[in-house]
């Protein structure tokens, strides 16, 4: 499948580990030229060295919180400076806190807002108006199976996530004339260091091996497996394709079947 993606120029947030990784070292090998950032630098540059030897591509790292909306409005101005032109950005982040509604605190929601809704509008203001000039877009965000099935102790993402959805609609109708593409693609379990050191604190907490933590999501999953960081970035780089240029709007899960709705 040719994905037209060589020599595109893609922005990955939260690019240095789990799901943001993979989706840049898979854009890499479809021969998209990178923009990275995640707030600590190892991880980052050893990413963008793996892009670069491997693939070939041209990458710009930059270190920074994506919940800064000048720092971010700033990095896409540096990434258009230096490869004049960005056709694909995918948005990422950490996730909030996960805890009962009872104990979330107003400022773990104005964070949770910043973080994982308002980022979104910042990457979305700074590509969107090129974009529009350059008549061709991909606008992918990364969410969580949650947008669809909402699970009851991650209420602060449940509820900012469903925000993605309502400013993901309005987008793709908005700049689907100028043939730019918006969608989402929510996660389910997925086997990132995230998900790994949860299975060790769940197990050294109950006493069982970290294995048998992710054995007990795997039993609840219809592929009963967690998926692989490169099985969402597969979705995403089909989004970001020209395979996939009549779509848009769209939430895709990449949950094995968990979401059991119609
Ligand atoms: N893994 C799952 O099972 C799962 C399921 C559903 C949804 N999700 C969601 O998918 C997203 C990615 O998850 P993941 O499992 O891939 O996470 P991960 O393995 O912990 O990786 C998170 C990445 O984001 C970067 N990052 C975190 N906060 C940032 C910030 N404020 N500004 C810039 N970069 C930031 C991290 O680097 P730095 O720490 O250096 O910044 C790291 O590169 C999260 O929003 C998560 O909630 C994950």
């Amino acid at each position: 499948m040719d994905t037209g993606l060589r020599n595109r120029v893609a922005i990955v947030a939260a690019s240095s580990k789990g799901i943001g990784r993979s989706t840049a070292l898979a854009l890499a090998a479809e021969g998209a030229h990178l923009a990275l950032c995640a707030r600590s630098p190892e991880a980052l540059i050893e990413v963008a060295e793996e892009a670069r030897s491997v693939h070939g591509v041209e990458v710009y790292t930059e270190t920074l919180d994506v919940s800064e909306d000048n720092r971010v409005r700033q990095f896409c101005e540096s990434v258009r400076s230096r490869f004049v032109r960005v056709d694909v950005c995918v948005t990422n982040a950490g996730g909030p806190p996960a805890k009962p509604f009872s104990e979330t605190t107003i400022a773990e929601w104005d964070r949770a807002y910043q973080l994982n809704l308002r980022s979104i509008v910042s990457f979305a203001q700074g590509v969107l108006p090129s974009m529009q000039r350059q008549r061709w877009g991909r606008l992918i965000t990364i969410t969580s199976m949650t947008v669809r099935q909402p699970v009851p102790e991650l209420v602060l993402s449940n509820a900012v996530r469903a925000g993605v959805l309502g400013l993901v609609r309005s987008l793709a109708t908005q700049y689907g004339p100028d043939n730019i593409t918006i969608n989402n693609v929510g996660p389910g379990y997925t086997a990132t260091d995230r998900v790994k050191e949860l299975a060790e604190t769940r197990a050294r907490e109950t006493g069982q091996q970290a294995g048998e933590y992710e054995a007990s999501l795997a039993k609840d999953i219809p592929l009963r497996r967690l998926a692989t960081p490169e099985e969402v970035a597969d979705a995403i780089v089909w989004l970001a394709s020209e395979r996939a240029a009549y779509v848009t709007g769209q939430t895709i899960l990449v949950d094995g079947g968990v979401y059991r709705g119609l």
